[in-house]
């Protein structure tokens, strides 16, 4: 980490992390997998950084998932057990994946027969055996495999072919992002579909040895979904206003703001800070606007352009000067790191600018 001697030296906006919140976040997501007897493979595409993702493993997570080939290679050398929870299409991605250094234990996710049959004829010809878990939907309607049937199908494919191996099934409960103690039906509605599923799998003589699930507004009841094995919580490692908004965090939690600058406070009624939308991200969860401050919650970001956010001061005594420092919590964290160039750490007194290895999309040479 490049030491920070000044704090007002530094130039805003930019994302600002607590790394002592980092290592709770991970210490709590650990205890409760440990409790529960799940393995915890957390989604490094929030953070995109070797020094969270090896944090991570330190505090106990059993490997990592990954989105991107960029994120693959990034991480590569911190772990031996890497999930691309991403079906790899084409050439390029196959050529990319199949580079990856061979002490891995590599898995994919996918959901088709193309998939699979391009992914085992690249791997065959590369000398390597590939897990594969097969992806169902667990009501998102995203990717995934819609029926039971169709999983059994596309497990017994990958049984039949060289260069790829049957490890387990994949869901991810995206559509679950309701406040956490309102989630009972739409878990029970998960529970029963994996369960239609492993039961399929069982009456053809398949046992999944992995099932991972899991995301961050589901992350403390993701004991209660019967079969997974492990979970793959992204955000959780700083946590958003969505989080806060869920009950899945409190603001102690909050590990990730972006430190933005007061550039006008002309117009009665609001103040202008120097991040916009190509530093919160301008993602809508539901909660009104893009965004609260860390030290005032009532006070929203109402609006975004560009290079500017509008702070709404109608719910507030406070009086912001132009020059003033305000940190914003973003709706969405995972978008809002992928906007910066490097963020600013936080570690007790010391500060440092942290690089965003696993950020982009090209090759990694380090
Ligand atoms: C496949 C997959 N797994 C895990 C995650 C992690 O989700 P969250 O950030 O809600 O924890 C995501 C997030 O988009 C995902 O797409």
């Amino acid at each position: 980490m490049k030491p920070v001697e000044r704090l007002t030296d530094i130039e805003t906006p930019v994302g600002y992390v607590d790394l002592e919140r980092v290592r709770r976040n991970a210490a709590r997501a650990a205890e409760y997998c440990g409790a529960h007897g799940l393995g915890w493979r957390p989604h490094i595409k929030t953070h995109k950084s070797r020094t969270v993702a090896a944090l991570q493993l330190e505090h106990g997570a059993s490997g990592l998932t990954v989105a991107t080939l960029r994120e693959a290679e990034v991480m590569a050398d911190l772990t031996d057990d890497l999930l691309l929870a991403y079906p790899p299409v084409g050439r390029a991605k196959l050529d990319r994946l199949l580079s990856l250094p061979g002490h891995l234990d590599l898995k994919v996710g996918l959901d088709s027969v193309d998939v699979l049959s391009d992914l085992a004829g690249a791997a065959e010809a590369a000398g390597r055996t590939v897990g594969v878990l097969v992806e169902m939907d667990a009501g998102m309607g995203r990717v995934g495999l819609t029926t039971p049937e169709a999983v059994v199908g596309l497990a017994q494919a990958t049984q039949e072919m060289a260069g790829v191996r049957f490890r387990g099934l994949m869901f991810y409960p995206g559509h679950v992002r309701m406040p956490a103690g309102e989630q009972s039906g739409a878990l029970a509605d998960v529970a029963a579909r994996l369960d239609g599923v492993l039961s399929a799998l069982a009456a053809e003589g398949l046992r999944p040895e992995i099932v991972s699930g899991g995301s961050t507004p589901t992350l403390w009841r993701s004991h209660e979904i019967a079969g997974v094995t492990e979970v793959r919580p992204g955000s959780c490692i700083y946590y958003d206003r969505e989080g806060l908004d869920l009950g899945v965090a409190s603001e102690g939690d909050l590990a990730y703001t972006v430190l933005a600058t007061v550039v006008s406070t002309s117009v009665p009624g609001q103040a202008v800070v120097d991040a916009g939308s190509k530093a919160l991200a301008k993602e809508d969860r539901g909660g009104g606007g893009f965004g609260i401050l860390l030290d005032r919650p009532e006070v929203v970001v109402r609006s975004l352009s560009e290079e500017h956010g509008v702070l709404d001061l109608a719910s507030t005594d406070w009086k912001p000067a132009v020059g003033e420092r305000v940190r914003i919590v973003p709706n969405h964290v995972c978008v809002s790191v992928n906007l910066q160039d490097s963020l600013l750490v936080k570690d007790g007194d010391v500060h440092g600018m942290m690089p965003l290895e696993a950020r982009g999309r090209g090759p990694w040479n380090p």
